[in-house]
């Protein structure tokens, strides 16, 4: 590499500010959370090196498999529960009022505390799998909202939701999804989708925002990234940010975890920020909520 990234360096985080979004129902989320799906060094550690770097958002899910080492990570650091945020996600098996019931306490207990402060249905039913996909998310929904009813679940929201079945459940939805955590990074920024979201006040988060690591060697990003003197990565969640997406960067590596927190804000310019929403797809995961058959 020829240029030097403006990096910031852990000491200059107390500068940085963490920037709150406020959701639909009043609440606050971080707008930086911390990625945990596919850990491979171990989430406990990872966790703690991110909890020591000052994240107080964390995004989980049952199917990750490590809500209890999170939970015991979490228990470990000392960081009192009032000052984090924690969502976590209803699998696919349990899109049912009794499942999602039980995933719920199954998450609750894992993670050790007795809120959340944001559940997602982490996946729809979709069209290829069930003709009656509509109301299998109506039940997983009305589920959720019983959830936040009940004061367990400071907000619900939804994942991988696109436009047909973004409007199906608003068609019977009783209260508005605070969140759709959607894939989203410079290549790949479902415009409709967003838009929508924008419109219905529903907040969106950024999943993959590093394209799980395949945008890093993009020719044109790097090309991008070494004009602001930032590294590809960094440029990535300022884009989401700069679009008004909370971001859920993830990563193993020390150094990278508080950079990806702590690095200075900058502004990518108007051309810049279309070149990379216009970027070619090197960052896509190929999975398309209405074709995937899990
Ligand atoms: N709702 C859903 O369906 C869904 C789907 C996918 C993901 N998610 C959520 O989104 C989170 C993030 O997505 P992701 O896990 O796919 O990964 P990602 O954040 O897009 O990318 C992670 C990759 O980027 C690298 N990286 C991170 N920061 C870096 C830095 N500053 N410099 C250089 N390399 C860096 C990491 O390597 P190092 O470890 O070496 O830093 C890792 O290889 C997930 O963990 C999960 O919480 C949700």
């Amino acid at each position: 590499m020829l240029f030097r990234w403006r990096n910031f360096g852990f000491q200059n985080h107390q500068k940085i500010i963490m920037k709150k979004v406020i959701l639909n129902n009043g609440n606050e989320i971080p707008e930086i959370g911390f990625g945990t799906w596919q850990t491979t060094d171990g989430v406990q550690k990872t966790l703690k090196a991110a909890l020591d770097a000052g994240y107080t958002h964390i995004d989980t899910a049952d199917i990750y498999g490590n809500e209890a080492e999170i939970g015991d990570a979490i228990a470990e650091s000392g960081v009192e529960r009032k000052n984090l945020f924690i969502t976590t996600k209803v699998w696919n098996n349990n899109r049912s009022a009794s499942g999602v019931r039980q995933s719920l306490e199954q998450s609750l207990e894992k993670l050790q505390t007795d809120y959340l402060d944001l559940l997602l249905i982490h996946w729809p039913a979709n069209v290829k799998q069930f003709d009656n996909w509509k109301e299998i998310n109506a039940e997983t929904w009305k589920a959720l909202q019983d959830a936040y009813k009940s004061g367990r679940v400071k907000a619900i929201g939804v994942s991988n939701f696109m436009l047909p079945q973004l409007k199906a459940l608003l068609e019977t939805a009783e209260i508005v999804p605070a969140v759709n955590q959607i894939e989203f990074h410079p290549g790949y920024t479902q415009q409709e989708v967003v838009n929508f979201c924008k419109d219905e006040g529903i907040a969106i988060e950024a999943w993959s925002p590093i394209g799980s690591g395949r945008l890093l060697k993009d020719e044109e990003l790097n090309r991008i990234a070494e004009k602001y003197q930032v590294s590809p990565a960094i440029l990535c969640i300022q884009f989401c940010l700069q679009s008004g997406v909370i971001v859920l960067p993830k990563s193993e590596n020390p150094e990278n975890i508080k950079n990806n927190l702590h690095f200075e804000r900058f502004t990518i310019s108007e051309s810049d920020m279309k070149a990379l929403k216009n970027l070619k797809e090197t960052g896509f995961s190929g999975l398309n909520p209405e074709e995937v058959d899990f």
